[in-house]
C-alpha cells in the first residue's frame, strides 16, 4: 500500500477547519453521563480480586457493552510502549490473575518474551469505572491453552490457523485462502491446536479502581501487593 502526501495550502486550511470542528464536537460529546453506581472504598474487600469480580459482574448484569474487552499494554526490548485490545479469557479471583490468548508470533508476544511485564485496563463507560492493573506475565501450560482453544467457535479456530498475527498481508485474497485452509484443518482434525496459540496470565501486583462521581469527586482506590497473599489499600487523589 502507498502513502498519501501531506495536506498544505488551501487543502491544508480545509483540513485545519475540519480538525477544529471535530475537536469542538469532541469537546461537547457527553462523558460520564447518566446515573453512576455508588462505590464505598471503606467497604471494599481486603483484596482486589473480589472487587474486580463484583464490578465485572455488575457490568454484565447491567448490559455494559463488551465488558470482557480490555487493553493490554506491553513494552519489549526497545522499551517502546504498545497497546491493543484483547478479550479476557481467564479469571482467578483468589490469585488476582487474568488470562488472555494470542498468537506466539505476534508483536505483543515478542514484547512479553523480552519483558514479561504488562498492564491491563478496562473502561466501562456506563458505570464510569476504570480498572488498571499491572504485574508480571507468565505463559500458561498446554492443558489450559488447549481448553482455551477448543472452547472457541469453529470460525475463530480456523482463523487462528490462518497466518501470523500482524505480519504484512498481500491482500484479502491471501487471507481468505488461508482461512479456507484453516477451515479445512478444523474439519479434518477438530482437536488440533496450533502450536502458535498461547495463553498468558497477568499476575496483578498493583490494581487501581476508579469510580467516577462527577457531582462530588472521583474515587480512586489502589491495591498494592505486599506478599503473595496480602495487599495494602490506598486512596489516591483523583
Ligand atoms: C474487540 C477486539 C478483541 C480482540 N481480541 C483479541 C484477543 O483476544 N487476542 C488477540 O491476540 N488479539 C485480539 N484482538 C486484536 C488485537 O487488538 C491486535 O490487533 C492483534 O492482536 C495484534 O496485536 P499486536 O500486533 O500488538 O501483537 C482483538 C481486537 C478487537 C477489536
Amino acid at each position: 500500500m502507498g502513502t498519501a502526501g501531506g495536506a498544505n495550502g488551501a487543502d491544508g486550511d480545509a483540513v485545519a477547519r475540519a480538525d477544529a470542528e471535530l475537536l469542538e464536537r469532541t469537546r461537547s460529546a457527553p462523558v460520564l453521563a447518566g446515573t453512576l453506581p455508588h462505590f464505598d472504598p471503606e467497604a471494599a474487600p481486603a483484596e482486589p480480586g473480589p472487587l474486580f469480580a463484583e464490578w465485572l459482574a455488575q457490568a454484565l448484569d447491567d448490559g455494559v457493552p463488551e465488558p470482557q474487552v480490555m487493553t493490554l499494554s506491553t513494552a519489549g526490548a526497545d522499551a517502546v510502549p504498545s497497546a491493543r485490545v484483547l478479550i479476557l479469557r481467564g479469571i482467578d479471583t483468589a490469585a488476582c490473575a487474568y488470562d488472555f490468548a494470542t498468537d506466539s508470533r505476534s508483536p505483543k508476544s515478542h514484547d512479553l518474551a523480552a519483558n514479561p511485564q504488562a498492564a491491563l485496563t478496562w473502561y466501562w463507560p456506563a458505570h464510569g469505572r476504570q480498572i488498571r492493573m499491572a504485574g508480571p506475565v507468565t505463559l500458561l501450560g498446554e492443558d489450559a491453552t488447549r481448553r482455551d482453544f477448543l472452547g472457541r467457535s469453529e470460525r475463530a479456530r480456523a482463523a487462528a490457523f490462518a497466518g501470523p498475527t500482524s505480519a504484512p498481508l498481500d491482500g484479502p485474497h491471501a487471507y481468505h485462502q488461508a482461512l479456507d485452509e484453516g477451515h479445512r484443518i478444523v474439519s479434518a482434525e477438530p482437536s488440533r491446536v496450533p502450536a502458535t496459540h498461547t495463553l498468558h496470565r497477568l499476575h496483578a501486583h498493583r490494581v487501581e479502581f476508579f469510580q467516577a462521581d462527577p457531582p462530588r469527586f472521583h474515587l480512586r482506590l489502589l491495591y498494592t501487593r505486599t506478599s503473595p497473599s496480602s495487599w495494602t489499600r490506598t486512596l489516591l487523589w483523583p
